[in-house]
């Protein structure tokens, strides 16, 4: 398809087509969200105060979340309040009562109310890092969250499921990959904001100027600047050691000798989960499970068997590196899921905790790698691939430095174009307000709440801002305190390989405890193991 011209004057531009901007661009196409008295929520405080219908642009973010810590309805104090309280009028209770209560959000189309906005991103549809595959596990693989989790507002996944199945969704659905990246593909047309949507673009060099920003890249003026390009669009290169193994072919199904998987979150899971059953793998993970629990800790067998099943096979060995310990042949019989039979874990699985590489020698499309592991050994492995997914950060290299330094993404003495972003890099501003600087917002993963569902609170709150006449404008002052403020964890600096590199500003090895609640898993496995674990290190 031939690319459309594009605007060069617009009142905003956001960056990035992932979940955040889409819903974003639909309530700048003048869908406006309402309280709908008529499905009353259950929190009496919130009913009371949104009623009888209000206009859900013009609401109190602090007099209506002040009550979330003290609530008896649990509310998330990990995500920002405003997200919060998006996802909670929009699914009201759907970590405990999933079946419970209807949506007490409406959507009112308010044609006066549009604003003109593009929305560039630079994948080939839209989708953002959903439309993305940076690794060789598969499309196939199925998300984290359940599918009623995943929906974008005025055609939910549920609708996008019956045109394509001719059913429902199937109760406890976690949908394959693709099929998610098929969903938010085809969402713009379905909803009608296709005009605003452009893919296949890569923008750079944005700078402040007199009356709003302009786009380098673009040639294209606005007023409004969002930042929605999510925190997942890199994978976090090897150390410089490791650079000579990317001359190895991306794995395939004929390679000989094991692949070699560096990681401990569900990446690298993913990549064991879909190799071939009959292929050797070598696994060198981080094993801390006090300070730096595996990400895969928290997933029940019964909700995540394939997860679980890679965790048990990574306790393993951590267990065997510290020699017999007598549970060991215990856990090894212990009844296993269909998932973990088809493998012979013994034969092909190597897990390697806490090992360093310490040279690494290349041959004939093979490597030869000397190791070090965690009790000093030296010891030496061929590989004929590897997969290194030991986590995924976004760029802000399209600003230039003085927005960059603006919105807080430059504490570092490290370059923009070098910085890695992380969901805590703006975090301790966003906390503040997510109008991070003038007429700069944030939305999505950048804000550190990374979940879908709780991306709309962001889109709200900056879809506000900008529809306010100008003049009504408070500049940064709109606040949205957070319930609780994390305490930021940093990689210690020895070089395994299993933590972050040092060049690039690496901001945290922590993030994504907003994963945990995704309780409704644990409805499903009905104890309490899934959600224990409150910090989720590297999980993709
Ligand atoms: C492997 C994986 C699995 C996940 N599973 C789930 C799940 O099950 N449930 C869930 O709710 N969330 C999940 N997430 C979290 C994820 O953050 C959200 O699903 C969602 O993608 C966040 O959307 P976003 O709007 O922040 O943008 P993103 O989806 O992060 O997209 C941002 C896009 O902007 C692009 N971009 C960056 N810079 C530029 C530029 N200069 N010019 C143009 N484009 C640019 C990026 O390439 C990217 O395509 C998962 C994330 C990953 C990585
Ligand atoms: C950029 O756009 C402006 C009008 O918005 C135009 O005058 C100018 O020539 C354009 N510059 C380039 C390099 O195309
Ligand atoms: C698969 O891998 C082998 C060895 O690693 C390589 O020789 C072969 O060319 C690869 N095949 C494909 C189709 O990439």
């Amino acid at each position: 398809m031939a690319s459309r011209p594009i605007p060069t004057s617009v009142d905003t531009v956001i960056v990035g087509n992932g979940p955040s901007a889409l819903i974003l661009s639909y309530v700048l196409h003048g869908n406006i969200p309402y309280y709908n008295p008529a499905k009353p929520h259950p929190d009496p405080i919130l009913h009371t105060k949104l009623s009888p219908s209000c206009c859900l642009l013009n609401i109190n973010i602090p007099d209506l979340t002040a009550h979330f810590a003290a609530s008896r309805l649990s509310y998330s104090t990990q995500a920002l309040p405003v997200n919060v309280l998006l996802d909670t009028l929009l699914r009201p209770l759907a970590d405990t009562d999933p079946e419970g209560y209807a949506s007490c959000v409406e959507w009112r189309l308010e044609e006066d109310r549009k604003v003109r906005h593009l929305v560039l991103g630079n994948t080939a549809q839209a989708g953002g890092q959903w439309a993305d595959n940076p690794v060789s596990a598969s499309w196939d693989i199925g998300t984290l969250s359940y599918s009623e989790m995943l929906s974008l507002p005025g055609y939910t996944f549920d609708d996008h499921y019956r045109k394509t199945h001719g059913g429902p969704v199937p109760d406890f659905y976690r949908p394959p990959r693709g099929e998610v990246a098929a969903y938010l593909a085809t969402y713009p047309s379905v909803v009608g904001i296709a005009d605003s949507i452009y893919t296949n673009e890569e923008v750079q060099d944005i700078s402040r100027v007199d009356d709003g920003f302009h786009i380098g890249s673009h040639n294209i003026s606005c007023k409004n600047l969002v930042l929605a390009s999510g925190t997942f669009s890199n994978l976090i290169p090897p150390r410089p050691l490791l650079r000579p193994l990317n001359a190895l072919p991306q794995p395939n199904h004929t390679s000989e000798a094991p692949l070699l998987v560096v990681g401990s979150g569900f990446t690298a899971a993913d990549v064991i989960i879909f190799t071939l059953p009959t292929r050797k793998i070598i696994h060198i993970f981080k094993w801390d499970p006090e300070d730096h629990p595996s990400p895969l800790r928290a997933c029940h067998p019964r909700a995540y068997p394939e997860y679980a099943g890679v965790y048990r096979r990574m306790k393993l060995a951590a267990q065997d590196a510290q020699g017999p310990q007598g549970t060991t042949s215990a856990m090894r019989t212990k009844k296993a899921n269909p998932f973990f039979k088809e493998r012979n874990w013994d034969q092909v699985y190597e897990g390697l905790p806490n090992t360093c590489i310490k040279n690494v020698e290349l041959y004939d499309g093979s490597a030869l790698l000397t190791l070090e592991t965690a009790n000093g050994n030296s010891i030496q492995r061929k590989i004929s691939n590897i997969e290194y997914v030991i986590g995924r950060r976004g760029s802000l290299s399209y600003l230039d430095e003085s927005i960059a330094r603006d919105i807080g993404a430059l504490e570092d003495q490290i370059p923009i174009n070098k910085a890695l972003i992380s969901g805590h890099t703006l975090r301790p501003k966003v906390e503040q307000s997510l109008e991070v600087a003038l007429n700069v917002f944030v939305t999505g993963s950048l804000t550190g709440d990374s979940l879908i569902r709780f991306a709309y609170g962001g889109c709200v709150f900056a879809a506000r801002e900008i529809m306010r006449p100008s003049g009504s404008r408070s500049g940064t002052s709109s606040s949205t305190p957070s319930a609780s403020s994390e305490s930021l964890s940093t990689a210690p600096s020895s070089q395994l390989d299993l933590q972050l590199p040092t060049q690039g500003a690496v901001i945290s090895a922590g993030g994504h405890s907003d994963l945990n609640l995704d309780k409704k898993a644990r409805a499903y496995a009905s104890d309490q193991e899934i959600g224990k674990c409150d910090m989720w290190p590297e999980p993709w």
